[in-house]
C-alpha cells in the first residue's frame, strides 16, 4: 500500500476486535472515526493511553467520533491486559481493539515503520470522516505517549472547517476567534459571518467562531 495521503479514501477491512468481527466502514458508518494503534500490549506508555482514550469516551461521543484501537496482539491478549489497563486507570475499555496478529491492516495503513520496528506498530493515528476520506494522520515513535486532548482539539477543527469558510489559527481552542479563509472575498464575509471580523492585514480577517 502506497502511503496514505490527506483526502485519499480510508482502505476498508474485515478484522477481529475485543468486540466481536469488524468491518470497519460499516461499522464506522457516517461518523468520524479515530483509527489508533499502538505498539504492544502489556507495556506501560500504551496503558496509559487506552484508559485515556477510554475515559475520554464522553467527549469522542458529543462530537460523533467512534474510536477503535489496534496493535499485532491477539484478542486474548487485548482482553487480559483490559484489567491492567482499568486497575492502573480507573477506565474500562469501551471502544474495540483489533487484534491484527497478521499484520494485514497495519500493513494497509503502513502502521510497521521497519526502521522504527520491524514487528510492531508505531503510535499513528488517522482522523477520518464521515466521507470515509483522511482527515488528518499522526505518526508517533513508541517511546512517546499521544495527547489526546490535541486529537479532540483537531477534530473540533476539522469539523468547524468542514461547515464553514474558516480556518483556525495557532492553538486555536472550540469557541475561540478563527480566521476568514483567503478565499472569501470581503463581500461574502458580510454575507457569510455577520459579526464582522478585525482585518489584522487585508488576508488575516478574525472573526467569532461562527457557530457558537
Ligand atoms: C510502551 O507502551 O511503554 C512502549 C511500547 C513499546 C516500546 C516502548 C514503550
Amino acid at each position: 500500500m502506497a502511503t496514505l495521503r490527506l483526502g485519499d479514501d480510508a482502505p476498508d477491512f474485515t478484522a477481529e476486535t475485543t468486540e466481536g468481527t469488524v468491518n470497519f466502514h460499516e461499522w464506522k458508518g457516517d461518523s468520524w472515526a479515530v483509527l489508533f494503534s499502538h505498539p504492544k500490549d502489556f507495556t506501560p506508555v500504551c496503558t496509559t493511553e487506552l484508559g485515556r482514550v477510554a475515559a475520554l469516551k464522553d467527549e469522542w461521543d458529543k462530537r460523533n467520533v467512534k474510536v477503535i484501537g489496534i496493535s499485532v496482539d491477539t484478542s486474548e491478549s487485548h482482553e487480559g491486559w483490559a484489567q491492567d489497563i482499568k486497575d492502573v486507570t480507573g477506565a474500562t475499555l469501551n471502544f474495540p481493539l483489533i487484534s491484527d496478529s497478521e499484520k494485514k491492516v497495519a500493513d494497509l495503513y503502513d502502521m510497521i515503520q521497519p526502521n522504527a520496528s520491524d514487528t510492531t506498530t508505531v503510535r499513528s493515528v488517522f482522523v477520518i470522516g464521515p466521507d470515509n476520506k483522511l482527515k488528518l494522520s499522526l505518526t508517533y515513535p513508541a517511546s512517546t505517549g499521544r495527547n489526546f486532548d490535541e486529537i479532540l482539539r483537531v477534530i473540533d477543527s476539522l469539523q468547524l472547517t468542514a461547515n464553514y469558510k474558516v480556518a483556525t489559527p495557532v492553538d486555536w481552542k472550540d469557541g475561540e476567534d478563527v480566521i476568514i479563509v483567503p478565499a472569501v472575498s470581503d463581500e461574502e464575509a458580510k454575507e457569510k459571518f455577520p459579526k464582522g471580523w478585525d482585518a489584522k492585514k487585508p488576508y488575516l480577517r478574525v472573526t467569532p467562531q461562527p457557530n457558537k
